[in-house]
């Protein structure tokens, strides 16, 4: 399946149960200054999730434009060596503004990734933060997982927050099992071991947004509880091309072909030159978007993270010989 076709069955699936299709907001988010920036879908809806904003619709859906390169979620140093890090990515979302919690985001998830999207149901592993009984009765009863294939972590892997305060909640996790011939997982450590590994992937979070944590780390309650989840448009489009690496999709090729054409050799992705190529087809698109939303290299704030960005795109194109302006050639008409 193709990544556009991915993100509009995403946006046609929750449109059909009721869900409002907004439009990605900026990578700059709007008057808030704890955030450098757009890091997830759930950043302009934030005021609506704290009750200090009332929209039209308890329900929505989005494909977000992201970046996490600077501030709490910092994938930067990541990208190029790993299959699924990106500075900019995609973050397809479905949004519950106190209208359906925990049971009806779970049942939606897995209908999506089983009938829409085909995805094998054995190959299923969720992750519930470790208080949370409900979730983990949930992924049993509405997906049918059976224990072995549910995982129960604490607060870095099972508690979500945009920012050091906001909104935020316990959540659960999908996984997907991407071995050619799975065997069963036996243990919490064999789970960990093999996610942390990228053999078992993450690809959707759920988030059960609960509470508002204030600059002194107190949590307080929602107006209401609500659901904000994040499914990666790239790593989804990589298990469902069959593809080893989110860069090995229909989203990246094209990039990656121009850093061959510019450079003149072929791509070889498991060559150290490889992990350049990678690096400048990622940091190519950043630069791109945030070009587009505004955002000028410089030397404090957003700007330089932007700089960094660019730095570390022209490091990798020095490795690979060039000594021209090549990340515009990687993006450009
Ligand atoms: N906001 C959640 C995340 O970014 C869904 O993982």
């Amino acid at each position: 399946m193709q990544t556009a076709q991915i993100r509009q069955r995403f946006l046609d699936f929750f449109q059909e149960k009721g869900h409002e299709v907004r439009p990605s907001s900026s990578l700059v988010p709007g008057d808030d200054p704890t955030l450098l920036f757009t890091n997830a879908g759930m950043v302009q809806f934030k005021r609506v999730f704290l009750g200090q904003e009332k929209v039209s619709y308890d329900r929505a859906v989005t494909s977000q434009k992201c970046v996490r390169a600077g501030g709490k979620h910092n994938d930067l140093e990541e990208v190029g060596i790993t299959t699924r890090h990106h500075t900019f990515f995609e973050m397809l979302g479905n949004f519950s503004f106190g209208d359906y919690f925990k049971k009806d985001a779970i049942a939606f998830a897995w209908e999506l990734m089983t009938e829409v999207y085909g995805l094998e149901p054995d190959r299923f592993y969720a992750t519930v933060h470790h208080s949370d009984d409900e979730a983990a009765e949930l992924w049993a009863s509405e997906a049918g997982l059976g224990a072995d294939h549910i995982y129960r972590l604490g607060d870095k892997d099972n508690f979500w927050q945009m920012a050091d305060t906001g909104p935020c909640g316990p959540c659960s996790e999908l996984h997907y099992d991407l071995r050619d011939n799975p065997t069963p997982v036996t243990s919490t450590e064999e789970f960990v071991e093999l996610n942390d590994a990228g053999i078992i992937v993450e690809l959707w979070n759920l988030v059960f947004m609960q509470f508002e944590r204030d600059a002194s780390g107190e949590l307080t309650p929602l107006p209401a509880a609500s659901v904000d989840t994040g499914l990666g448009l790239e790593r989804v489009a990589a298990v469902l091309q069959g593809a080893d690496s989110n860069y090995h999709t229909d989203l990246f090729a094209p990039m990656l072909d121009r850093v061959a054409q510019i450079v003149g050799r072929d791509y070889d992705p498991d060559s150290e030159e490889g992990v350049s190529y990678r690096v400048l087809a990622d940091h190519a698109r950043a630069v791109a978007f945030l070009l587009a939303d505004g955002v000028f290299p410089s030397n404090e704030g957003r700007g330089y993270v932007l700089r960094r960005i660019l730095r570390r795109g022209v490091r990798h194109a020095w490795l690979l010989g060039r000594r021209e302006p090549t990340l515009a050639g990687v993006v450009g008409g």
